[in-house]
Parts: structure tokens; sequence; C-alpha cells
């Protein structure tokens, strides 16, 4: 894969066989997207930026929600969504797993909660934010599908759910970028992450036309892309 900040359309077989090699490495026996480079980067900026009632879509293996409801003080309530039921279930499992499932938070009689409880999770199937009220989360976070796929070789499966972009790349963050601020409430942040193989400067275009100014929370680069999260506040807020 080409390391450019341009839109790319990845048709060569190197392209193809490195995508297969990310799918591997994140998880493609159990259909669920495991936790890379790329989840730890987005939930560093949720450790530097998340707070309130948290909203993750895409969460995959939850590992990012269940940190945002272990580790980031500032947060006081997890929703962890996704398309794939498998996701889902995985999420739920990681969350009970590691004492932040907030069913026993729910159960508890509020005041007999001890200190320093987790905050609430909840898991929801959902398409992007579209079953949530408006203003409903104070921050939303996104790692999403950005492999930029020649419609050919589009595999359909859930792993292929997780990795694809769709032609451009953006087929999902497009969306995502047209309709988050429905649900952030006045103040509230996106956290999405970028890859430059998606091409940046397309993705900062689609930011800008949805009214939101953006700021790079964190960035690493690696020898096939460079990943940026941004962190997204309303124009006239920012
Ligand atoms: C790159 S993975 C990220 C997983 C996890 N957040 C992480 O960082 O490790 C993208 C996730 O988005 C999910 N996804 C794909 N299309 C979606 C949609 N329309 N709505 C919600 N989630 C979607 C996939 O199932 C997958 O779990």
């Amino acid at each position: 894969m080409t390391d450019s900040t341009e839109g790319t359309e990845p048709t060569d077989p190197t392209e193809e066989q490195t995508k297969r090699d990310l799918a591997a490495r994140r998880g493609a026996e159990t259909a669920v997207y495991q936790p890379a480079e790329d989840s730890a980067l987005l939930a560093s900026a949720v450790e530097k930026r998340g707070r309130g009632r948290l909203l993750e879509v895409g969460t995959g293996s939850g590992w990012v929600a269940s940190r945002a409801a272990r580790d980031v003080p500032e947060v006081s309530a997890v929703v962890a969504s996704d398309l794939s039921p498998h996701a889902c279930r995985a999420a739920r499992e990681r969350a009970v797993a590691g004492g932040v499932d907030g069913a026993t938070v729910d159960e508890a009689d509020a005041d007999a909660a001890p200190a320093g409880a987790p905050p609430l999770f909840d898991v929801v199937r959902a398409d992007l934010v579209e079953p949530f009220d408006d203003d409903a989360f104070d921050t939303v976070a996104f790692n999403p599908p950005y492999l930029p796929t020649d419609p050919e070789n589009e595999w359909d499966d859930w792993m292929e759910r997780a990795l694809s972009g769709g032609q451009s790349g953006r087929e999902l963050i497009d969306p995502f970028l047209g309709t988050v601020g429905r649900v952030l409430a006045p103040g509230g942040v996106a956290l999405l992450l970028v890859s430059s193989l998606t091409g940046y400067d397309a993705v900062l275009d689609r930011v800008r036309e949805c009214g939101f100014e953006h700021e790079v929370v964190v960035e690493e680069s690696y020898p096939f892309e460079t990943l940026s999260v941004l962190a997204l506040t309303r124009e006239a807020e920012a």
C-alpha cells in the first residue's frame, strides 16, 4: 500500500495482500476486529478528550469502549455500538469479564453503589448513529472501516465490513460525518480515526462541509500508513 494523503484506489495485488495480512492480524478467524494500532490510538484520544456520555460507533471487540468506561474518570456512561451482532456479543462479553458491565450498576440502589463504581455500560446493535436520540452524547468515538477496496475484491462478510471503506475508503466516514452532529450534545466532540490510506485531505474537506472544526489529538506513522485521530467540534462552538 502506498502511504499517500491523496485519495487512492488500490487495485494491485500487493495492496490486496496487505489487506489480507491486516485482516489476519486483526481477527479474520473470529469475524470480530481485534484491537490493533488504530484501536490503541483511538483509546489514547479518548483518554485525552473523552468525557460525559460516550458512544463508541463500530466498537468491534469492545476494547476501546471498555477502556473508556474503566480508565477515563471524565466519562460517566458508555454505549458501545456496532452493526455486527458478533461484535456486539464480543463487546458485551469483554465488558462483563472486565467488570465494567453497567447491568450490575443498573440493578443496584444508586445510593448503595460503591464509591468508584464503573460508569454505566450498554451495548446497542446500530447502523452508525441511526437509533440514538438527538444531543444524546458528549463524546462520539469512531475507528471506521477505512481501507479503499476495489469492488471486485469486496469480501461479503463481517470482517470485510470491519475493514473496507469501499472504493474511496470513505464510504462509512462520509455518512458518519453527515449524521454525527445530530447526536452530539452542545459542546460535544467527535473523535474520528483517519488513515492516510483513506485520503486525509478528502476527509478534511468533508469535515468542513459538515460544519466541523478539527484538531489532531494524536498521530502515529507506520511503514504503510499514518494514523491520526481528529477531534471534531461544531464550527460555531470551536
Ligand atoms: C476498524 S473496526 C474498529 C473496531 C474497534 N472500534 C477498534 O478500534 O478496535 C470497524 C468496526 O465498525 C463496524 N461497522 C462497520 N459498518 C458499520 C456501520 N454501518 N455501523 C456501525 N458499525 C459498523 C465493524 O463491524 C467493525 O467492528
